[in-house]
């Protein structure tokens, strides 16, 4: 399919920011969006790079009423050298089709997936900061656009894609941060969306996320829907821990996200020597560990967070330091070795970087 690329006119055009070191997640945008409509009947239609605007939409769209909707997370880089680069977004186009799958939503070819992210990379190239722990997310979404209050798949959609410069995500940076075992709420229960890439995922979160702030925590660890036993995910991280040389983390049971970087991670603590174990993580035996010393490090793994300390766990109202608070080996040599391929800095033996452009 032809993407049209419609003119920027030059009072559309954003000042750029001036400062690389204090770009923050997802606050700023680039001029120019990828916008392609699904029809019932038509199929994938129109498909468009135009600037940067807000919609004009209906306020009976589905999408306001019962979230059908699905998002994708990932990253271009600008080498040293000029040349940018996509992280493994093949996984991403696949990803989006298991969600758009699992709440109705019509699939996109993966092939129009990259190639829209592509072209609209490629014209807003100048927006790409180079700098170390900076990049550009990118952010395809889907939308159901159509005007009715009844429950069902909406006969129209927006998929778009959005741009932005970003750096860590954590304001902290790659520092260790404080996570709460949540024991109360649950993110995801067997049969649910848990492993889909829907919004409403992130939204019934929320307050369990605003209630361990106010005690003082980053972020929440969930545990499983049923009985509350298992660790599951972060929300914005996979979770990993380290137990000497032995790397574990949750299996895929269906109410995590497949995470790019926690495929990544698993391919690269296996190359380096490392032993891995997917396996169930009771969190008592988890913070018996912590509490014993037998667990060495642990960390998240995300692309907007890539790699991310964890220093303490705070469960049923205790903290729990683990390992030694701060940054371990481990964690530290799969983040210089992930990032390293990800800038061009280390070689790319598995395949995973696509250059588009210089
Ligand atoms: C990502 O890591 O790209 C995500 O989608 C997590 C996000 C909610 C910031």
């Amino acid at each position: 399919m032809e993407i049209r690329v419609l003119p920027l006119p030059d009072d559309r055009k954003k000042p750029k920011y001036d400062d690389e070191s204090k770009l923050a997640f997802g606050r700023i945008f680039t001029d120019r969006m990828l916008l392609i409509e699904w029809k019932v009947g038509q199929g994938w239609v129109d498909a468009r790079i135009q600037p940067y605007e807000p919609f004009v939409l209906d306020p009976a769209c589905l999408v306001f009423h019962y979230a059908q909707e699905i998002f994708e997370g990932l990253k271009a880089y600008k080498w040293q050298d000029g040349t940018i680069t996509l992280f493994r977004p093949e996984m991403n186009a696949h990803r989006f089709n298991l969600s758009a799958e699992r709440i109705s939503m019509p699939l996109l070819p993966e092939e129009l997936f990259l190639k829209g992210i592509e072209d609209l990379v490629r014209l807003e190239k100048d927006w790409i900061p180079a700098s170390e722990g900076t990049s550009l997310y990118i952010r395809p979404t889907m939308i159901a656009v159509e005007p009715v209050l009844g429950v069902k798949p909406s006969d129209h959609y927006y998929f778009f894609v959005i741009l932005s410069p970003v750096g860590a995500y954590y304001a902290s940076g790659f520092n260790p941060v404080k996570i709460m075992v949540e024991d109360h709420y649950v993110r995801a229960v067997p049969g649910g969306t848990g492993e889909a890439k829907t919004g409403g995922n992130y939204a019934s979160s929320l307050k369990a996320g605003l209630e361990a702030k106010g005690k003082g925590y980053d972020q929440v660890l969930w545990l499983d829907g049923v009985h509350r036993r298992y660790i599951e995910e972060v929300g914005a991280m996979n979770m990993f821990f380290a137990y000497g040389d032995t790397v574990v983390t949750s299996p895929l049971t269906g109410s995590i996200l497949n995470g790019v970087t926690r495929d990544s991670v698993l391919k690269l603590a296996g190359s380096l020597g490392f032993r891995l174990e997917e396996r169930l993580i009771d969190i008592n035996e988890l913070m018996a560990d912590v509490k014993s010393g037998k667990v060495t490090e642990a960390f998240g793994s995300g692309t907007a967070a890539v790699i991310t300390p964890v220093g303490t766990l705070g469960y049923k109202g205790e903290n729990y330091t683990v390992g030694s608070g701060g940054v371990g080996l481990l964690t530290q040599k799969l983040y210089d070795t992930l990032t390293g391929i990800q800038y061009g800095r280390i070689e790319d033996r598995f395949g995973w970087v696509r250059k588009i452009g210089q």
